[in-house]
């Protein structure tokens, strides 16, 4: 099949590349010459395991090409994915700004049968926008469908995520576009939901909000069972066992970031108060979620009596593990706080400092987690990263001037960090 994304950013290129590996002749087309000269040159834009290989590998192969033109990518390409930014506008709707433009331009391109696939997350009815757009900028009258088919990638695991989805949702209003994403989707033993355009759209944010709101869930847990000296992880699996609820996404920690939840949130929440339906739960999760950065820092205060003067080693700043992405990374905000507060900090993070040292300023950087913690009066673990969960907890106490640990990922055992001389204080646990 000859694929044209259009966005060449996290979902565009993964999808782009992955296309490519499963045959299909894909151009990547993106508005930033910048980003196609690198890409042309086989370079990475992010961090994304496997992702710069697969790209080099298909390149090699003459499967996938990069441009700036979207009128070659039209002409080229029987099915389009848009892959373009949606980020949130200052009142929490999605901007679709990036969505109008490509619509346009596609209009005026047209020259045949083409299937517009909505795959960046984009709001209820945006499909039926999306149609108007093209149709309104089309010289004369050329069939086309558009499509929405959300992707469910994660960063930091999106190739592998992509090739082995929990399912695959198409949201389609022809037999014409059903038939050529299916021909797409051939390769997948997985399970294909298909649908009309509008209920696809909603399945992305729903459930993305739904994921969201279990985490807040077991945050508010958090804060229950430290107060009453109970143990949220064994409430989590507890809970977690009943199948109705499911484990995954019960981990307590200093609440979601990301470029997804955050932004899907506040969209969702748009979308509702438009449609004059009660949002209160979506608006809950996200105060629960900027309450546990407030409920972290207050923990820094207990442990270390006053922030003012204290050394603090941070461990991990990116949003999540296996991504050098910041973007409302809690991690940030709780440094910005700690520097306000008069603390003075020396992060380390294995992929996103080069990008951390252009957003925090005034602040010190150090080569690996040991170096940041010599001397700290405390180290906060602020991401999960594997390196962080295999540390050499003897060589930490040596180091640190305070053998004190706050740990927002809760990812070592209360009883091991008190054998090895540690005070630690952790989400939703006693502290030790
Ligand atoms: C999320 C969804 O998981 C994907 O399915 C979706 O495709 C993507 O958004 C998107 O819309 O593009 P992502 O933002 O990459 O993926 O990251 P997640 O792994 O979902 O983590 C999001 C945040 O939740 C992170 O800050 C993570 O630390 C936090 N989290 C996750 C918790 O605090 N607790 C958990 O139990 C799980």
């Amino acid at each position: 099949m000859k694929i044209g994304i259009i966005g060449s950013g996290h979902v565009g290129l993964v999808t782009g590349a992955c296309f490519a590996d499963l045959g299909n002749e894909v151009i990547c087309m993106d508005h930033d010459i910048a980003k196609i000269k690198l890409l042309k040159r086989g370079k990475a834009l992010f961090y994304e395991p496997g992702l710069r290989e697969l790209v080099q590998k298909n390149m090699s192969k003459g499967r996938i090409h990069f441009t700036t033109s979207i009128s070659d990518t039209v002409r080229f390409a029987k099915v389009i994915f848009l892959c373009v930014g949606t980020p949130p506008k200052a009142n929490g709707e999605a901007d679709l700004a990036a969505i109008q433009r490509v619509a346009e331009a596609i209009g005026r391109n047209l020259n045949g049968y083409r299937l517009i696939v909505e795959k960046s997350t984009v709001p209820v009815e945006t499909g039926s926008r999306i149609y108007k757009m093209i149709a309104e900028n089309c010289a004369r009258k050329i069939s086309f469908d558009i499509a929405s088919n959300a992707e469910f990638l994660r960063e930091g695991s999106a190739v592998k995520d992509f090739y082995s989805p929990d399912r695959i949702v198409i949201g389609v209003e022809s037999a014409k576009a059903k038939s050529l994403l299916l021909q797409i989707y051939k390769p997948f033993k997985v399970p294909i939901l298909i649908t009309d355009v509008k209920s696809a759209e909603l399945i992305k944010h729903a459930a993305n909000s739904f994921l969201a709101m279990k985490i807040s869930y077991i945050n508010l847990m958090s804060q229950i069972c430290e107060k009453v000296g109970a143990n949220v992880e064994k409430v989590a699996e507890g809970m977690g066992g009943d199948h109705r609820i499911g484990k995954a996404f019960l981990n307590a920690g200093i609440g979601f970031g990301g470029s997804c939840f955050p932004k899907d949130l506040s969209a969702f929440i748009a979308i509702t108060e438009r449609l004059q339906i009660p949002s209160d739960l979506l608006k809950v999760v996200v105060a629960i979620n900027e309450s546990q950065q407030k409920y972290f820092l207050m923990k820094a205060e207990q442990g270390l009596e006053k922030i003012k003067g204290k050394k603090i080693a941070l461990l991990g700043l990116s949003f999540k593990p296996d991504t050098d992405d910041l973007r409302n990374a809690p991690a940030m905000d709780i440094a910005e706080e700690l520097k306000a507060k008069g603390a003075r900090l020396i992060a380390y993070d294995p992929c996103a400092m080069p990008a951390a040292k252009k957003l925090l300023k005034g602040m010190q950087f150090a080569e690996n987690a040991y170096e940041a913690c010599r001397d700290a009066d405390a180290c906060f673990i602020l991401t999960e990263w594997r390196e962080f969960r295999e540390l050499d907890l003897k060589r930490l106490k040596k180091l640190l001037k305070h053998p004190i640990v706050i740990d927002g990922r809760n990812i070592y055992d209360p009883e091991l960090m008190k054998k090895n001389g540690l005070r630690y204080y952790s989400i939703g646990r006693r502290e030790v």
